[in-house]
């Protein structure tokens, strides 16, 4: 693994929908966290897996599990821009977190809102020291870059998990969940001429949970980690039984993966558009992939993972956690 020096220690902010692979994802970076991978500096939440009311306390129990209340947790989007919500809980289960018992979170919500929260720490951070990292329907991020394009200038990379073209979809027969919840959120982040490194169903439905890689979890000697082989072990069920998968797909994990270390996955530069029109085709993409439309690339579009690797790093940082 190659080590970051001090100052190239990616300072994260993740924005989420918990939700069972953004449980694993916030853990996972907690975990990095404490190897000196990364600096999570807050949790933004917003509605999608299920409504806001819960993911945003979510957030926070999965912080307590992790014995860190000191993370600050925000509350952004009830709603995508235009459409209605839709949520996932066939997946995820009615509260987000499968049949985890829940209680009622020590840590706090932050009374800022999301969308103040990001346009303020944005525009007054560091020119491109911050790195975005959005796992769930892209509302907040969409609103906040709207309302304040200036916060632009503190974002170094956006990280995003969302889309498929290569792959089969898992909402519509044309559309991938987070895309499909707010496809217009997605086309101003598409447009917004920002760094993005996008993680869609090609490459995650190549980082599954099989059961071996479960047991190594489960064996973990502390709380989180049968705590998580657990979550992820219904999570699985869905995606085994819809796509045939050899276990559940960590989506949202394979983000906080590349921002630790990034040679685990491999993308191609490419133009990403995504239709919004109601219809047949809502949030389906369009990718350029042959380089047909003459079009700069807008994204890198991530399609491997060495996954043994993956599951490696991410068995090692759950270690880390009570
Ligand atoms: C995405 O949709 C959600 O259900 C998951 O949390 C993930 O972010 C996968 O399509
Ligand atoms: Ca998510």
């Amino acid at each position: 693994m190659t080590q970051l020096s001090h100052s190239e220690i990616p300072n994260i902010i993740i924005d989420t929908d918990p939700g069972i692979d953004d449980c694993a994802a916030i853990l996972f970076a907690l975990g990095l966290e404490k190897m000196g991978l990364l600096n999570l500096l807050a949790l933004t939440t917003v509605a999608g897996n299920v409504p806001l009311d819960y993911t945003q306390k979510n957030a926070r129990i999965i912080c307590d599990w992790a014995d860190r209340s000191d993370v600050p947790v925000y509350a952004g989007a009830k709603q995508p821009i235009i459409k209605s919500l839709i949520t996932a809980d066939d997946v995820h289960g009615n509260t987000g977190l499968g049949d985890a018992p829940l209680h009622e979170p020590k840590t706090p919500l932050q009374a800022q809102s999301t969308i103040s929260f990001l346009i303020q720490t944005l525009t007054e951070a560091e020119k491109n020291s911050i790195t975005l990292c959005a796992i769930g329907p892209l509302t907040n991020i969409a609103l906040a870059l709207k309302a304040n394009p200036e916060c632009k200038q503190g974002i170094k990379e956006l990280v995003i998990m969302g889309g498929s073209y290569l792959n089969i979809c898992n909402i519509t027969p044309n559309a991938e969940f987070n895309f499909f919840v707010d496809p217009i959120a997605t086309k101003i982040i598409l447009e917004s001429e920002l760094p993005i490194r996008l993680f869609p169903l090609d490459v995650t439905h190549k980082a599954c949970i099989t059961t071996p890689r479960m047991d190594q979890l489960r064996q973990l000697a502390n709380k989180n980690g049968p705590r998580i082989a657990n979550l992820l072990q219904s999570y699985s069920r869905y995606d085994i039984q819809e796509f045939g998968l050899e276990g559940g797909p960590l989506h949202d994990p394979c983000t906080i993966g590349y921002i630790a270390q990034p040679d685990l996955f491999t993308a191609k530069a490419v133009f990403a558009d995504i239709e919004t029109n109601h219809g047949l085709m809502e949030g389906a993409m369009q990718v350029d992939w042959n380089q047909k439309l003459d079009k700069k690339p807008n994204v890198d579009w991530f399609y491997e993972v060495k996954a043994d690797a993956f599951f490696e790093l991410f068995t090692q940082a759950i270690s880390k956690l009570p």
